[in-house]
């Protein structure tokens, strides 16, 4: 089954646009985060911190979120920036999100010096309550 195309330079502008848009007045990290979901449409998230820094929300919460409230599906391509724009890795709980939102073929832009890499790469030996069959 084939997925729509990916304009990475398109996903990693939508990325930078909404990182303009975190709210991260503790840390000052910006991210951002935007998604190809397999119908087409694309979904965006930024980081908000909160005073119980606990609670920050990461970018691809949010993202995830969205992808959720505008109707589900699958990503089939992330890309994730810093406030400079450039790849920010995704941290250990946005990797079991990503996983759960895409899949292992999802490919996540977010690694300085790579290129897109598959969830597999991004998160080996993933917990996977269903492999073949994760909820919309
Ligand atoms: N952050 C994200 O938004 N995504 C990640 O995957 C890693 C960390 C945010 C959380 C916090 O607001 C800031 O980066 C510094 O940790």
């Amino acid at each position: 089954m084939s997925g729509p195309e990916v304009d990475w330079d398109s996903l990693r502008a939508q990325a930078v646009e909404v990182m303009r848009r975190a709210h991260a007045p503790y840390s000052g990290f910006r991210v951002g985060a935007a998604g190809l979901v397999d119908d087409g449409r694309v979904v965006v998230g930024c980081n908000v911190e909160n005073g119980a820094y606990g609670v920050t929300l990461c970018a691809e919460c949010g993202m995830v979120s969205q992808l959720h409230a505008s109707g589900g599906g699958r990503l089939v391509a992330v890309c994730v920036v810093d406030g400079d724009g450039a790849p920010c890795p995704p941290c250990g709980r946005c990797r079991q999100l990503l996983w759960e939102a895409g899949g292992p073929g999802c490919l996540v832009e977010a690694f300085p010096g790579q290129g897109p890499q598959p969830m597999t790469w991004v998160l080996p030996g993933a917990f996977d309550l269903d492999p073949g069959e994760t909820p919309a």
